[in-house]
């Protein structure tokens, strides 16, 4: 007799990926807005000092200042305007900075520019083309991984481009998460919720890594970082709204500003270079 084993069930990976694709926007919605509702203003992820001072104190910082040591050399993955990798100049041999946004990596260059540290930009998509990248010391991916759909290539890639740490910090739930009183309020749509930190961690113990966790509140900016007119713009953009409704969405909006998830995680592990 025959005995069929029961299928498994998806991968971990698959259901990150399943999770992320139903944050889709409705077509019919998507259709009439008229700007790209998905582009992060590069002011929002600007390093100033305040930020930089902030972050200096967090666990992200405190994990990667270790595994510098004396100093050695830092990839900084989907960098930003590199917040991830400035608080660590001290420490920083060099660094090279990837992103797929020009002006993101344009605010990268300006502010390492500002250091006596050798810098590197890298214009390109994780993993892709700079892949091609020597390997670093320290490899850092803050804010990233809600973006990525193919998350286990994404994250062995991390791995195999650090020699001694890899440092991923994410928000406990997807960063959009906080917008969806809006989208109910305006489109009477409801958003989904997940995908969650817990399975980030299911898909780094699927790739065989055991990393070590840390989980913070965010540095409090209460709406320093950007302008209230420059958030708005961004919050009505990201809702497919004119800006004939940008009045409603400050109403809407009130005292709560900036949308963030308070709660992050710091996963940390060795790297395989
Ligand atoms: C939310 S921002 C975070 C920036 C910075 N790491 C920080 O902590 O402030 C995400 C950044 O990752 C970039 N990005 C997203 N997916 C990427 C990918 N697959 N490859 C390269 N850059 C990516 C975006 O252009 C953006 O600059």
């Amino acid at each position: 007799m025959r005995v069929s084993s029961p299928r498994p069930g998806p991968t971990a990976a698959q259901r990150w990926a399943d999770a992320l694709s139903e944050w889709a926007i409705p077509e019919a919605i998507l259709a009439q807005a008229e700007e790209p509702p998905w582009v992060l203003p590069p002011a929002l992820f600007a390093a100033d000092e305040r930020e930089i001072a902030a972050r200096a104190e967090t666990a992200a910082t405190r994990v990667a200042r270790l595994a510098l040591g004396e100093g050695g050399s830092i990839l900084d993955v989907g960098c930003g305007g590199g917040r991830a990798s400035l608080p660590l100049q001290q420490f920083a041999r060099s660094v090279t900075g990837v992103d797929e946004s020009q002006e993101m990596l344009a605010n990268f260059q300006a502010a390492w520019g500002r250091t006596p540290v050798p810098h590197r930009e890298v214009l390109g998509q994780w993993p892709g083309q700079a892949e091609e990248l020597p390997p670093s010391d320290v490899v850092l991916c803050h804010h990233v991984v809600y973006n990525v759909a193919q998350i286990g290539p994404f994250l062995a890639a991390l791995t195999e481009h650090a020699r001694r740490l890899v440092v991923v910090t994410l928000p406990d739930r997807h960063p959009t998460s906080p917008f969806n009183f809006l989208w109910e309020h305006f489109w009477g749509l409801t958003r989904p919720q997940g995908p969650r930190a817990e399975l980030f961690l299911e898909v780094v113990g699927e790739l065989g890594i055991r990393p070590q966790l840390e989980s913070e509140l965010r540095p409090h900016h209460r709406g320093e970082e950007v302008s209230r007119p420059a958030y708005l713009a961004f919050a009505r953009r990201r809702l497919c709204l004119p800006q004939s409704r940008e009045a409603e969405v400050d109403l809407a909006l009130g005292d709560s500003w900036p949308l963030e998830v308070p709660l992050l995680h710091t996963v940390s592990w060795p790297g395989r270079a």
